[in-house]
């Protein structure tokens, strides 16, 4: 079977960076810091992303949205217009810390208010560090709609890139449901509880095949390639070269594994910080995660080879997400034949003990800082699945989260009362909790409360899982932090005990911002918290953050600066202001 090349999609990243960038910046060296001005434009568009039409979100007319080149250091400006017909947006940069611009972390109801339609907020902020992140929608469901795109910050102007390759090519994955978001979230939280079930497809940079796979081995039908929308994606590489493959997932409900046939991947990147470098044969990408890993095309240039994207963790019923790794030829052609080999098959969804040994290599490298040796404080939290008069919940040391009317940033910088639950949520709740067992009282609450963290403190958070409201099970959840990387201490099994502080990796832990929990187990961070805003942690799935699984966090407010109004031009802040203005 023939395949075009100018498919959609197909985004040959063939050519050098290095090379262009020395004909176009080699005499501006010594240029500081650049501003990136974009002008956005969030609306609904029709598209077909798995040769299924719906409405997806689009930025600018394209789904995914624009992907943001810039330099560590340099300030990306993004005015935003919402041109959804009836809804609020926000967007969130993922992994960018938003040092001195909390206003800017684009979490609906926590930094902002959401933006209303017809009306433009500018989000301004540094690119902090060098690295492979992403954006998209805070607010409700939006993620799952379409609202992404990709972030890639490269090393400041002068300085020298650590990692040594040739090219780079970014695989956005994410997966797609034909279900509209807001009947995933009516169903999600209706009685009796109407769950979003698997996905339809993976896209690997907005594109998949949905009911089909090209793989004829795969026990689905064969694609119809007829139409060249749902040609797969090739990636076109020359021969004898070493790629950075800048692999991000911003999945609704998938993790994730990628298998590339005939080449292993060396992964030297998790989520903005370097790895000490290790060789797999498939990787394990939560959604929230970000990797680059290096490959070296030493094949043959006769054939071309599959890249495939699986499920891990639940039952799927999705089909793997196929793409091309197409290689140029003598005759300096692309290969535009369908691989001969039959995809890579990626591990099957419940072998655990292969997902954890691919974590449990990610360490960091060697002069990434290490963390303080010991905190100041513990927070243990208990992941549950709960219910509230019979509506299904996650809680969080029981409670779950709800977020209130007025963003936590300005009722928190201007002490305004009554915004939000004042009870201080618990710093540890299940001492004798089964974990291993379904909760015997799965009576939960909802609150709006945060943590209060003292400012330049270290915290350490264990994450602790445990079994859902059916017997024998216990899901994934990559928690995510916004406002800061932490150190990945370790991982274990069952109940966290005091005594495992013991066994904390203080030696090369390495340095996220997403960080997963197996089922049964626990996982423990460590950060410090010297960087003044109020920033969610939560699970990164968008229906469990839907169902309450998330806390908030608060650190040195009296530091925050003049937080621009239009950030805030909602609710109790809203009154405020106009009452200080006239
Ligand atoms: Cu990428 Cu609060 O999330
Ligand atoms: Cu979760």
């Amino acid at each position: 079977m023939q395949l075009t090349s100018e498919k959609r999609r197909a985004m040959p990243i063939p050519m050098f960076p290095c090379f262009v960038t020395l004909l176009v910046f080699g005499f501006s060296s010594l240029a500081s810091a650049e501003t990136h001005h974009l002008h956005w434009e969030v609306s609904y568009m029709f598209a077909s992303p798995d040769c299924q039409e719906k409405l997806v979100m689009a930025i600018n007319g394209q789904f995914p949205g624009p992907t943001i080149h810039a330099k560590a250091g340099d300030t990306v400006v993004v005015e935003l217009k919402n041109s959804l017909p009836t809804e609020g947006v926000v967007i969130h940069w993922h992994g960018i810390k938003q040092i001195g611009t909390p206003w800017a972390d684009g979490t609906a109801l926590i930094s902002q208010c959401p933006i209303k339609p017809d009306e433009t907020f500018v989000y301004k902020f540094q690119a902090d560090k060098a690295g492979t992140y992403f954006y998209h929608g805070h607010y409700g469901m939006q993620r799952a709609a379409g609202l992404y795109g990709l972030l890639i910050v490269d090393v400041k102007e002068g300085e020298k890139e650590k990692i040594k390759y040739d090219g780079e090519i970014n695989m956005l994955l994410s997966d797609w449901y034909h279900q509209d978001i807001y009947t995933q979230m009516v169903g999600l939280s209706s009685k009796p509880f109407r769950w979003i079930g698997e996905p339809q497809s993976l896209l690997i940079n907005g594109g998949g095949q949905f009911n089909c796979s090209l793989a004829t081995n795969q026990g689905i039908n064969k694609c119809n390639m007829e139409n060249m929308q749902c040609a797969p994606m090739v990636l076109q590489v020359l021969p004898n070269k070493t790629y950075r493959l800048r692999i991000i997932s911003t999945t609704s409900l998938s993790s994730l594994n990628l298998a590339i046939g005939n080449h292993k991947m060396t992964i030297v990147e998790a989520d903005g910080n370097y790895v000490d470098p290790f060789t797999v044969d498939d990787m394990d990408i939560y959604s929230g995660e970000s990797y680059s890993a290096l490959i070296t095309t030493d094949q043959h240039v006769s054939s071309n080879h599959w890249i495939s994207v699986g499920v891990r963790g639940r039952q799927p019923k999705t089909p793997p997400a196929l793409a091309i790794l197409s290689y140029l030829n003598n005759n300096s052609q692309y290969q535009l034949e369908l691989p001969k080999a039959t995809p890579p098959i990626t591990p099957l969804w419940n072998d655990y003990a292969h997902s954890k040994s691919f974590s449990y290599k990610i360490l960091a490298a060697k002069d990434t800082p290490k963390p303080p040796k010991r905190a100041d404080r513990l927070i243990q939290l208990l992941n549950t699945q709960n219910k509230i008069d019979g509506f299904i919940k996650w809680s969080l040391n029981n409670v779950s989260m709800v977020l209130p009317p007025t963003p936590y940033l300005g009722s928190l910088r201007y002490s305004l009362k009554g915004a939000f639950d004042q009870k201080k949520p618990r710093d540890w709740f299940g001492a004798n909790y089964n974990v291993m067992k379904p909760p015997i009282n799965p009576n939960t609450t909802t609150g709006s409360n945060l943590y209060e963290i003292k400012f330049n403190s270290t915290v350490d958070i264990i994450l602790q899982n445990a079994n859902a409201l059916a017997e024998n099970v216990s899901e994934i959840h990559p928690w995510h932090l916004h406002g800061h990387d932490f150190w990945v201490l370790g991982y274990g099994e069952g109940l966290f005990r005091k005594k495992d502080v013991s066994r904390f990796n203080l030696k090369n832990a390495p340095l996220r911002n997403t960080a997963v929990i197996f089922p049964y187990g626990w996982t423990a961070i460590r950060f410090v918290a010297d960087n003044p805003g109020v920033w969610a942690f939560h699970c990164h799935i968008e229906p469990h953050l839907h169902m309450g699984m998330g806390v908030i966090l608060a650190e040195g407010i009296e530091l925050v600066k003049e937080i621009p109004k239009d950030a805030i031009s909602c609710g109790k802040t809203a009154k405020m202001l106009m009452n200080n203005h006239g």
